[in-house]
């Protein structure tokens, strides 16, 4: 059932105080990745909420890095292609790129131009949502490449940090919420 499968994936994420620095609870997804049961777990989650909530999905937009390990995964299971929206300087080619602010500093995402055409209609996907600076940035570059975003799909969700506000009027499934 989906109840077992979502203690599943909440059994294999950690919690490590401090990292990368002082203050900042970071939580781990690495234990998903090194059980098979708990990232098919993961898989079929996401895909039980795509083909009830998205069968019209064209693309997923995976973002650089983590979210490069549950995109593909379930692109496939859904028959469609996965992209990569990758920090600045990794891709080639003709690119879109937007700027976005840090906690400390800023950061720039990518995209190849050809990677979405206009109107097709993409689900992002990444393994955590915190501010929502990154997958704002990702849902910005969607927008220069007038895809239609269906919407933005993450394992975990930091509540506090009210990224889901960020990201409206686009809506954020998560699996588990902390
Ligand atoms: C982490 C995480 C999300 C992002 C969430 O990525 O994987 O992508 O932070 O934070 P936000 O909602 O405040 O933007 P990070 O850039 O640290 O590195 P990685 O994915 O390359 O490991
Ligand atoms: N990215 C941003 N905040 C994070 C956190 N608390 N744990 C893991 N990844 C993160
Ligand atoms: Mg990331």
């Amino acid at each position: 059932s989906s109840e077992s499968k979502l203690q599943l994936v909440h059994r294999h994420v950690r919690a490590f105080p401090d990292f990368p620095k002082k203050g900042i609870l970071f939580r781990d997804i690495c234990p998903i990745l090194k059980d098979p049961a708990a990232l098919t777990a993961v898989t079929d989650l996401f895909e039980e909420h795509v083909r009830k909530n998205h069968p019209q999905v064209d693309l997923i937009v995976g973002l650089d890095a983590r979210g490069f390990l549950f995109g593909p995964l379930l692109a496939q299971r859904l028959g469609v292609g996965f992209v990569l929206v990758r920090k600045i300087g990794k891709l080639p080619g003709s690119t879109v790129s937007v700027a976005y602010d840090l906690e400390y500093g800023k950061a720039e995402v990518e995209v190849q131009e050809d990677g979405v055409a206009p109107g097709q209609k993409v689900l992002l996907i990444d393994d955590l949502l915190a501010t929502g600076g990154t997958l704002y940035a990702a849902c910005e570059l969607m927008k220069k490449q007038q895809a239609d975003i269906l919407g933005c799909m993450v394992v975990i969700e930091l509540k506090e940090l009210n990224g889901i506000d960020k990201l409206k009027p686009h809506q954020v499934f998560s699996l588990l919420q902390y």
